[in-house]
């Protein structure tokens, strides 16, 4: 089954899940606009993640689903709430789901992991997720080692369960190279924080027009927890403090709220600007309808042009 059919979308696309970012309103504009919508749970408590939740369902007929971050203080309470919200897709990032599965597999829920290896795949198919979504380190926010390249056919080569390729997709060069990879859709982050639907700080979005192809950096590599954001002054004090061995805590309490500065202030000295590396190829602000059409018409030339180019 093709992804856009099992999510009931009109692309087999889906949005990332972005803490602090995907509130009800955007998730609804993307599921609204043809790809799947997410509601980002990550900077919510309980009670918000509902209150998001429904908007999003005032907001849109269409599918859409809701991103868990394991980490969240409220997380048990949200794991709740997506059964009595008759949420019909869960992702979840930063942890393992396992204890949550029977229920939300009760409650008729899709289930897709955000894996960045092998190992949690082995551990979670036979649980009875529904797929995976494998990010590699190309994607903007929290990162794992591997490429989108080297990771994508190593899941695939895992299971037949459905893998959504995500991190360094903002083409539909890039799309058609993911399906060619193996996955049978995308998961998009960066190139749909500068649509006109996003709700972050200008300066931000004029941040990530202006960056290059190498203006990103994971700080947390060698202290914290690896992180992907554009390079700014925030970025270079917390990478000169883990160069000198600041330890985790230091380093938590150092970036603390600070994507919150950048996504509701447009601080974009002391903020976490989190981005992917594709930030490099984002010159304009559009609707989120006009990019997800951009990268179908060019993933559909580029899949033509490939039987052209070999041999
Ligand atoms: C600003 C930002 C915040 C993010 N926050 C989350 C999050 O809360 N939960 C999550 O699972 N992934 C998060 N991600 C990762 C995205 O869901 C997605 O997998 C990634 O952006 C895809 O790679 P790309 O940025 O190259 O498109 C975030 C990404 C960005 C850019």
């Amino acid at each position: 089954m093709k992804l856009n059919e099992l999510f009931g979308t009109e692309f087999p696309l889906i949005q990332g899940g972005m803490a602090s970012i995907a509130t009800g309103e955007f998730a609804a504009a993307v599921s609204n606009a043809g790809a799947l919508g997410l509601v980002g749970a990550g900077g919510m408590n309980a009670a918000q993640l509902r209150d998001h939740i429904r908007r999003c369902k005032e907001l849109t007929d269409c599918p859409f689903g809701v991103n868990l971050m394991l980490m969240n203080p409220e997380v048990e309470e949200q794991a709740k709430i997506v059964v009595e919200e008759g949420v019909g897709v869960v992702t979840t990032g930063a942890g393992v789901p396992g204890k949550y599965i029977p229920m939300w597999k009760e409650a008729g829920i899709k289930i897709f992991p955000v894996v960045a290896a092998g190992a949690l795949v082995k551990r979670l198919a036979p649980l009875g997720v529904d797929g995976f979504i494998a990010e590699g380190t190309e994607s903007g926010g929290h990162v794992g080692e591997m490429t989108t390249m080297a990771l994508v056919p190593q899941i695939r080569a895992l299971t037949d369960l459905p893998v959504i390729a995500a991190g360094g997709i903002a083409s539909g060069r890039q799309l058609a190279a993911a399906l060619a990879l193996g996955a049978c859709g995308a998961q998009l982050g960066t190139c749909l924080l500068v649509s006109e639907e996003c709700p972050i700080h200008d300066n931000y979005k004029q941040a990530l027009l202006k960056a290059s192809d190498s203006d990103t950096v994971v700080t947390g590599r060698i202290g914290g927890t690896p992180v992907r954001v554009l390079k700014n002054q925030m970025a270079r004090a917390y990478l000169s403090r883990e160069k000198a061995g600041a330890d985790k805590m230091e380093l938590e309490q150092f970036t603390l709220g600070s994507l919150r500065k950048a996504v509701f202030e447009g601080d974009t000295k002391n903020g976490s600007l989190m981005a992917g590396q594709v930030a490099g190829m984002l010159h304009e602000i559009r609707p989120l309808r006009q990019i997800l059409e951009a990268l179908d018409t060019q993933c559909r030339a580029c899949i033509k042009e490939l039987e052209e180019t070999w041999r």
